[in-house]
């Protein structure tokens, strides 16, 4: 099968086609065609050895966490998938090796899938797994947001902040979120009030009676934050700050399914920013990195368009 593989770490440049074989499947596993895989700013961290301590890694590795495709086979317990199904996974391993989704095939464990809502395109619901995972932990499990609760959310454009403020006004929160100017009407159009990041951010922001704040963002951004006694707070990108509650994605076949069906009924959707076609994986990671545009950067799988 046609992948992207890496030998070494590094940026984008490590990254090159590669002819492998094609995956076996297991017991409780699914052989999925993959059809979208969404990038993440933690496959650039993985590829260029920031978590090389922490992470067993065997060379060559097929980056990509998330990914949308469509079952070809299934293994003899993968009960609940058959061939021809759509579906999405969330592919984290506790080790890097050849099994992620840039890639023509991906054998998946079928606890890392839900099935693909019917109401996105393949590319949009690549953008689902971690981003969505993510958000809903933070927004349902670390924050416990409530009916008529004022959530100020930083970075609510991102790829995990915008999912994040969706799922908050599900809950019927009022959201606040932090963002580029040029985000203001995507955040508008998702009812939420922006609010330009950056120089004079703390001012606008500190007085905010706000119940709770969600950094997705880093950068520093918890320090434009109100303090009051109460607020609780919750960030995915700055882990360890005291006070904060860190959130850190994990599988969760529960959360995972209510997302897929918050998308399903399309109260829940993603933005892509661009796609690129398979060849052209190492140009959508050097576009992760830049940050040019907003919205998921996507890559279709070799033969899709
Ligand atoms: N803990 C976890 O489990 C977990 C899971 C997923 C992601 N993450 C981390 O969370 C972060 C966000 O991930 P993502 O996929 O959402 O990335 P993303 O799609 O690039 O979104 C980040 C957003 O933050 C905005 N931003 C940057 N600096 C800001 C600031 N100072 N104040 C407010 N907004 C700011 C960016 O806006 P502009 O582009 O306009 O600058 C962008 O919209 C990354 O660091 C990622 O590694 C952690």
């Amino acid at each position: 099968m046609k992948a992207m593989v890496y030998r070494r770490y590094g940026g984008p440049e490590v990254l090159e086609p590669a002819e492998l074989p094609d995956p076996k499947t297991h017991v409780d596993s699914v052989l999925v065609r993959v059809r979208a895989a969404a990038l993440n700013p933690a496959d650039l961290a993985l590829q260029a050895g920031a978590l090389a301590e922490a992470v067993e890694t065997y060379f060559p590795v097929v980056p990509g966490w998330d990914v949308a495709g469509v079952v070809e086979r299934a293994g003899p317990a993968a009960g609940e998938f058959a061939p021809g199904d759509e579906v999405i996974g969330y592919l984290r391993g506790e080790v890097q090796r050849a099994h992620g989704g840039l890639a023509e095939l991906v054998s998946a464990d079928v606890r890392s899938l839900v099935r693909k809502p019917s109401t996105m395109s393949f590319a949009e619901a690549a953008g689902l797994p971690l981003a969505g995972l993510t958000a809903y932990q933070a927004v349902v499990h670390a924050l416990d947001i409530q009916p008529g609760e004022l959530l100020l959310v930083h970075g609510a454009a991102g790829g995990v902040g915008s999912l994040a403020v969706q799922i908050a006004r599900v809950r019927g929160a009022r959201v606040i979120g932090t963002a580029s100017a040029r985000d203001h009407d995507y955040l508008r159009s998702l009812g939420v009030e922006p609010v330009t990041y950056g120089p004079g951010a703390t001012e606008r922001i500190r007085h905010l009676p706000v119940d709770a704040v969600l950094d997705t963002a880093g950068n520093g951004a918890l320090s434009a934050t109100p303090t009051h006694p109460g607020v609780r707070v919750a960030s995915i990108a700055e882990i360890g700050s005291p006070g904060v509650t860190a959130v850190f994605c994990r599988l969760d076949r529960v959360d995972f399914q209510a997302v897929a069906d918050l998308a399903e009924t399309g109260t829940l959707t993603v933005r892509v920013g661009e796609t690129f076609p398979f060849d052209r994986a190492a140009d959508a990671q050097r576009a992760l990195s830049k940050r040019s545009r907003s919205g998921k950067i996507v890559v279709l799988g070799p033969g899709s368009s």
